[in-house]
């Protein structure tokens, strides 16, 4: 089966963040993305509010038709965010104060008590629950122990490896390969532990294939490339195309 496509708002929210006004609406972002196809909406809600607010969850969780997944740290602030307004899902991924975006994966083995708190509670209130992890097979047996139904494998290291032509020949290559397969064999690995598989962080449009033709990952969380992409060609045209090129591996 092709894997889901989740559009990841968040850049939206950062563009009207800038002049701490009301456009763009991230509400008409969601709908959109909807009618284009996509199976859901991914929001971070960050500790600093630096895009999504909590009244946009408030608002998303009264819209939007598909699904709504948002990523969090695992901090009593946020479990009460999400207790109250009821996401579909909620990925918890790390979170440190001065960092440009998301860094690696969360380390379940070192925060073993607190991330299974989260998930317990988060799973009685009937939220699915997801461990944004790096595709590590230690960390994924510790998520499946701390009561993760699904893990978003972290692909930041192959973003990072595939960002520029080196990734096309010689060692780049190699070494994007060899990442692939780490990616892989994680999501076989998860998968046989029960839990489903997802992947995201830095895919784009140019890297989705290799990862896409990895038939135990059935959702990616996409969102930095399709808002890039729709400054040009509007918002619409790049959910479609990034679905395409999810369906084309
Ligand atoms: N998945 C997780 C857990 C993330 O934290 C992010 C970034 O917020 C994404 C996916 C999307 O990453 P990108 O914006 O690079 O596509």
């Amino acid at each position: 089966m092709t894997a889901k496509l989740n559009v990841n708002i968040d850049h939206v929210a950062t563009i009207r963040e800038a002049r701490k006004t009301i456009e763009p609406s991230i509400i008409t972002a969601a709908v959109m993305c909807e009618q284009a196809g996509a199976h859901g909406i991914t929001v971070h809600l960050r500790g600093d509010r630096r895009h999504i607010q909590d009244r946009d969850i408030e608002i998303l969780r009264e819209v939007i038709t598909t699904y709504l997944n948002v990523e969090m740290a695992a901090t009593d602030e946020m479990l009460a965010i999400a207790l109250k307004t009821k996401p579909d899902a909620v990925s918890l991924v790390p979170e440190s104060p001065n960092e440009i975006t998301t860094e690696g994966g969360l380390n379940v083995i070192g925060n073993f008590e607190v991330v299974k708190d989260a998930s317990d509670r988060l799973r009685n209130a009937g939220i699915f629950v997801s461990h944004f992890i790096d595709p590590d097979l230690e960390q994924i047996e510790a998520s499946a122990g701390a009561g993760a139904q699904q893990v978003e494998l972290c692909t930041a290291e192959y973003a990072e490896l595939t960002l520029s032509a080196r990734a096309a020949h010689g060692e780049g290559a190699e070494k994007a390969n060899a990442e692939i397969e780490r990616i892989r064999r994680a999501a076989e690995h998860a998968k046989s532990l029960g839990l489903i598989v997802a992947a995201g962080h830095g895919l784009t449009y140019r890297n989705i294939g290799a990862l896409a033709a990895i038939p135990e990952i059935a959702e990616f969380n996409i969102g930095h490339n399709i808002i890039s992409r729709s400054v040009f060609t509007g918002l619409f045209r790049a959910v479609e195309e990034m679905i395409a090129a999810i369906r084309a591996k």
